[in-house]
């Protein structure tokens, strides 16, 4: 190796943590604190890495299909963050392919600027990182009018709401969810109280105030899964194992097929009646263009 050349290549030590995987960027770990300055892992960081791997675990083989497809393999991931997740699907996956862009989907601006200048420095190309909300995503003239695969991790509270409403907008074949607490469901179960009391022996799911809390978030999970199969997506719901140390681990898996669930629209409706959350019902029922409700073709 040339003295040029040996100058400018990173150091990697000789011996690395088992969690370090083949060919994976040592400088991107070391840049998202994930392993210390001298490769070792970062005790703190060893949980994000662990669920950041078994998320991709799921995603890998849905990358693997899109590109075995020939579709372009965009990706967008909302409410990005430092954008772990991101880096280290195009790290495993984009980066030894010359298909795919990924695109983070982020509100603070520091975090948008802090991923841009690390795509720049590890030369990741087809990485573009976007200083927007999820719902301006939606229409922005920055991304294209088709993307194949959503993610949203811990997106904050409605994010992940917009970022459905964001895949279905997108056509998106593949939609990963796993979803924050969302207080809107909640806030509307509480300001109800009282009337649903009288109403329906239903509402002691959500009588006490924590319950109001859980139940809510519960319910906006029920819901989202039934909107996306009256769009016609195919629902997956799992526990996001490896993560024992977060009360959010259920995963959300939707893969477009075209078949709408038959009483999947119906359901939610009468669901968002019984228990007077009628006007969520946008919420969950986006109105879609008559462009994003047409035929796509499924994976
Ligand atoms: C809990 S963090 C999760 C970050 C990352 N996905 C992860 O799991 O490491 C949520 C992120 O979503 C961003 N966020 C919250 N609401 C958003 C919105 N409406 N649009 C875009 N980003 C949002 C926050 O700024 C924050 O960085």
């Amino acid at each position: 190796m040339s003295d040029k050349k040996k100058k400018n290549t990173p150091y990697r030590p000789a011996v690395l943590p088992p969690e370090v995987r083949e060919g994976q960027s040592v400088e991107l770990l070391k840049a998202l604190h994930i392993l210390t300055r001298d490769g070792q892992l970062n005790q703190d960081s060893r949980r994000k890495l662990k669920q950041v791997y078994h998320l991709y675990q799921f995603i890998e083989p849905l990358l693997q299909e899109l590109a075995d497809a020939a579709t372009p393999c965009t990706l967008a991931d909302h409410g990005a963050g430092k954008s772990y997740l991101g880096f280290i699907l195009y790290d495993l996956f984009f980066k030894q392919r010359e298909i795919g862009h990924i695109f983070g989907i982020e509100t603070r601006q520091e975090l948008v600027q802090r991923s841009q200048e690390l795509a720049e420095h590890l030369q990741f190309p087809r990485m573009s990182f976007l200083n927007l909300s999820v719902e301006a995503s939606i229409t922005s003239p920055d991304l294209p009018a088709q993307i194949d695969m959503v993610t949203a991790l811990h997106a904050c509270n409605t994010a992940t709401d917009d970022a459905i409403r964001f895949a279905l907008h997108k056509k998106a074949r593949f939609i990963v969810l796993v979803p924050c607490c969302q207080a809107e469901v909640a806030a509307v179960l509480r300001q109800h109280k009282n009337k649903m009391l009288g109403q329906t022996s239903l509402s002691e799911m959500w009588r006490h105030a924590i319950h109001t809390r859980e139940f809510g978030s519960h319910l906006t999970n029920v819901l989202r899964c039934l909107a996306l199969e009256a769009y016609g997506y195919q629902v997956t719901v799992t526990e996001l194992v490896g993560w024992e140390h977060s009360m959010k681990n259920e995963l959300i898996i939707a893969r477009y097929t075209g078949q709408r669930r038959g009483n999947a629209r119906q359901r939610l409706l009468a669901i968002l009646q019984e228990f007077g959350l009628e006007e969520l019902t946008p919420r969950f029922l986006p109105e879609m263009p008559a462009a994003a409700q047409g035929e796509q073709e499924a994976v």
